[in-house]
């Protein structure tokens, strides 16, 4: 199918809605004409070639759509999420948009969702609630629903029964289509619906205008072809496909020309980067062996996974310079039988053997995971055994979650049989055993001197300045604004549980160069 009559078979505009108060008129129409988006055909990994698209740019017929307009986007979710607000944002300043950052002078407000967690989603139905109020006031106020629960069949009919203040619901495939999706929804003030099951191209040059000035996220593949049985990315972000690395590579020279400081590397699964290139035999590692020696001080990635975890990688992050030593390595469990379940493809063994050999080749290196409590049929000794793994790495800190049934993946089949209090009882020993590391840890920190890349002003005190170590830890000490935006030395004075107080001791250090 090609792009367009795939768009006309998936793009339905609700126009002429029957009466929503008739229930049967209006399931009859949506049997009719309303293909939602389908986690079963999301679900199936195609063949077909991706093609890279570098063609992207805002057509004429779209040119001052925004003129005296302000658009405002709210974003949950992963990293993944704040990178496509960017994108979303330059298509925006493309069209004529302003930004602002509140919904109450807003002309379109754009939420761009997380489908992870079932709480996740309940702050989005959440703020669809008090914006209905807003929308009452303003009629003219376009309000969007993208990200991932767009991808979700259910969560888009619940949007199209109940939400009707909702003006246009877009997904994750198709962002740069966001200009069409706006003039629709001017013209027709109905709900506009676009959403792709299947992923589309990579379309390589959007438009973006990043958070920042001093870090910067630089997408390397999209989608995941994993599985894991409790999650729901591989429905909502589609099959994994890497962008081409000179492009990834122009992107971060092009950063490091404007001065940007630290590049932190995003897919779902990175270590996978590379492997569905028909013509290529080339890795993450060879991607970061190449990017070291970009002149940028800090290269960081996110996420792993430890099953495609290679040597080749380990080999080249212990090269060190600007590649730095703080590895994002989600566990889920310390149980090989939960594993199983969950369809990691690892068990503990291989887990602890991968955490030996980053240490042996990187003796100061950090670790850092995400641990799932709750998963069906885990037991107590299950879970104890991820407390001894837990205790056994010792990583510096964690993301702990209780297991959330995710419609449509195998796990949400199994019985949701662990009762909540025993749920929420393991989550609380687990946190306890994280925060007791992590200040066990921080505790470390006393009295050395680390490297901080200083962001600004701390949240909690403006005449404190925060930043941020290699590893990752939070930094708060007193010193002049012009040192915001460079790395330099500062004395440990006081650790906490989460963050580092200290002194500045070097305004000049020299920054952590690339290896050439
Ligand atoms: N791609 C990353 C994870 C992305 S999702 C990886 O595999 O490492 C971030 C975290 O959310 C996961 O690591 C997992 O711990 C958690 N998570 C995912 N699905 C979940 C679910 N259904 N219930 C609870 N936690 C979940
Ligand atoms: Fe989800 Fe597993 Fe893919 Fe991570 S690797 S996004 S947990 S399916
Ligand atoms: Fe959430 Fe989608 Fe990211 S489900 S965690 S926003 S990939």
């Amino acid at each position: 199918m090609n792009e367009k009559q795939r768009v006309e078979s998936q793009q339905v505009v609700a126009g002429n809605l029957p009466d929503k108060k008739s229930e049967k008129d209006f399931s009859k129409y949506f049997e009719a004409v309303y293909a939602p988006p389908s986690l079963k055909d999301a679900k199936k990994r195609g063949k077909e070639e991706v093609n890279y698209h570098k063609d992207f740019h805002i057509a004429e017929e779209f040119q001052g759509l925004g003129e005296g307009k302000k658009f405002y986007i709210r974003t949950y979710g992963c990293q993944m999420n704040e990178h496509d607000t960017e994108v979303m944002a330059g298509i925006f300043l493309g069209l004529g948009y302003a930004p602002t950052d509140t919904v109450n002078d807003a002309d379109v407000i754009l939420l761009n969702t997380c489908a992870i967690r079932e709480n996740a989603e309940n702050k989005v139905f959440g703020e669809l609630g008090h914006l209905k109020t807003l929308k009452k006031t303003r009629p003219n106020l376009l309000i969007g629903v993208c990200g991932c629960m767009s991808q979700e069949e259910s969560v888009v009919n619940k949007i199209l029964k109940t939400y009707n203040q909702v003006d246009m619901v877009f997904g994750t495939h198709n962002i740069h289509r966001l200009p069409n999706i706006l003039k629709e929804a001017y013209m027709s003030k109905e709900m506009v619906l676009e959403v792709w099951s299947k992923e589309g191209d990579v379309i390589e040059n959007l438009p973006k205008v990043r958070k920042g000035e001093i870090k910067a996220w630089v997408n390397i593949m999209y989608g995941c072809d994993k599985f894991c049985t409790y999650c729901i990315v591989p429905y909502t972000r589609g099959k994994e496909r890497s962008r081409r690395p000179e492009d990834i590579i122009q992107e971060v020279r092009h950063l490091a020309a404007q001065g940007y400081k630290e590049v932190t590397l995003l897919g779902q699964n990175v270590n996978a980067y590379g492997k569905d290139f028909d013509d290529l035999q080339y890795g993450l590692g060879d991607l970061m062996n190449e990017i070291s020696k970009i002149d940028i001080p800090r290269i960081r990635f996110t996420t792993s996974h430890p099953r495609d975890f290679d040597d080749r990688l380990v080999e080249v992050l212990a090269q060190g310079g600007n590649l730095l030593d703080h590895i994002h390595l989600p566990v889920q469990s310390g149980s090989s039988e939960v594993l199983k379940m969950m369809a990691r493809k690892y068990d503990r063994k291989r887990y602890l053997e991968l955490v030996g050999k980053i240490r042996t080749a990187m003796p100061n290196s950090s670790l850092t995971t995400d641990i799932i409590v709750g998963f069906p049929n885990e037991t107590d000794e299950q879970f104890e055994e991820t407390l001894s793994l837990y205790r056994e790495v010792e990583f510096d800190t964690a993301y702990t979650y209780i297991y959330s049934p995710r419609e449509g993946t195998p796990a949400a089949k199994m019985e949701d049989n662990i009762p909540m209090e025993v749920k929420k009882e393991r989550l609380q020993r687990l946190n306890a055993l994280v925060n007791e590391t992590s200040a066990k840890k921080m505790q470390e920190y006393e009295g050395k001197i680390v490297e901080v890349l200083v962001e600004g002003e701390s949240k909690k005190n403006p005449d404190v300045l925060a930043g941020y170590t290699d590893k990752s830890k939070l930094v708060n000490f007193r010193g002049p604004k012009s040192i915001v935006g460079k790395i330099i030395k500062v004395k440990v004075t006081k650790a906490k549980t989460w963050s580092l107080d200290g002194e500045l001791v070097d305004e000049t250090v020299e920054e952590a160069m690339g290896v050439n």
